[in-house]
């Protein structure tokens, strides 16, 4: 059988894509918690547009599936602006890049997500793009080259990252907006749930999309797909309508625990556990314990573990703490001693 990731799908297919565009929330009164982020932003926006300017290029970063997409579509939505996306490994050659910033408009957002992916060389010409909405390019090769200096239309660059701390200095200094993106609340999650609801068309009651919440590691994205699943459960075995039994076993069935752990969080704490027997783990050593990447444990599962105070990252490693082996129902006296 293949093993159903809700947590981790290394392939989203299309349906899944489409629904996950039609629960997009369009503007920032519809945008569902990350309050201070809220507040900011509309003063920044009010303030640009006041002036008659673009907005400052912003940075969001945190974990996958918090909202960096949804909210950067939404801050060109209040500008007024046209949204031009890519990402930081599409964008191959120095020439890929002068070619969008050379086709974009006046007041046009690029988006640019895991923008800490762009390559060394292509990264240089974005910073006088950047800082003085010039373009610097070079024509021809050896002592005959010249540069010449191309006038760029004002733009907003938002880029987006998991990973904030793998960006360059200068890149990071040229953001003149920068936020963190936090897990949700189970209240903010809750809200989503019940407003995705309302789009997909089903009737959940109160404490379903609580437990729905509950277990969604405080991820919009995962609150989404929980919700999308339970909904078949519904449809199936009930008439559709979705309360806290039928919630509870579906979310049984795909082996999601009462704090939203799956199989592999399970794992991650079980090999630290009982292989490492509680001492300190480099993430190297776990993710080939784990068969996973580095960066699917850095960004997928640890923010999570660290969050319920699971897990540690000390000097020395990962550690897993006294509440894991609680919930993992290890003795953690015994195994420690
Ligand atoms: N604040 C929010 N309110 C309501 N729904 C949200 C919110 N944030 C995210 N979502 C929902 O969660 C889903 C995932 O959001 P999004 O694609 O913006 O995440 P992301 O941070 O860009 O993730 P990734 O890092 O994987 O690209 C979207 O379908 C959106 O409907
Ligand atoms: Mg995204």
């Amino acid at each position: 059988m293949e093993e159903e990731r809700v947590i981790n799908p290394e392939v989203e297919n299309k349906t899944e894509e489409r629904l996950e565009k039609t629960l997009r929330p369009q503007t920032l009164d519809e945008y569902i918690g990350q309050d201070k982020i809220k507040e900011n932003m509309k003063i920044y926006i009010k303030a640009a547009k006041k002036r008659g300017e673009p907005l400052d290029h912003c940075l969001l970063y945190g974990p996958p599936g918090l909202g960096k997409t949804t909210l950067s579509n939404i801050i060109s939505n209040e500008m007024n602006s046209e949204i031009k996306i890519t990402s930081g490994p599409a964008i191959e050659k120095p020439g890929d890049l002068a070619a969008i910033l050379t086709g974009l408009s006046e007041f046009d957002v690029l988006f640019i997500d895991e923008i800490h992916r762009l390559s060394k060389n292509v990264e240089e010409i974005l910073y006088p793009a950047l800082e003085d909405f010039t373009l610097d390019i070079i024509l021809g090769k050896g002592p005959s080259a010249k540069s010449i200096r191309l006038d760029l239309p004002k733009f907003t660059l938002i880029g987006a990252t998991t990973k904030a701390g793998s960006l360059t200095t200068p890149l990071r200094d040229r953001f003149g907006i920068i936020h963190k993106l936090e897990l949700y609340s189970i209240e903010d999650l809750c809200k989503i749930v019940k407003r995705s609801s309302k789009i997909l068309n089903v009737k959940i009651d109160e404490e379903a999309a609580t437990e729905i919440a509950r277990r969604a590691r405080g991820t919009p994205r995962i609150a989404n797909r929980l919700l999308k699943r339970v909904r078949d459960y519904a449809l199936v075995l009930k008439d559709g309508n979705i309360d806290l039994k039928l919630t509870k076993h579906a979310l049984n069935k795909l082996e999601i625990d009462e704090l939203g752990l799956d199989e592999t969080d399970r794992k991650i704490l079980g090999i630290m556990i009982e292989q490492y027997a509680g001492r300190p783990v480099g993430i190297d050593a776990l993710a080939a314990s784990l068969g996973e990447e580095v960066d699917t444990i850095e960004d997928v599962y640890e923010p999570y573990l660290l969050q319920i105070g699971f897990l540690a990252r000390t000097p020395r490693g990962r550690i897993a703490l006294p509440k894991a082996y609680e919930h993992l129902g290890y003795d953690y006296q015994t195994r420690i001693n």
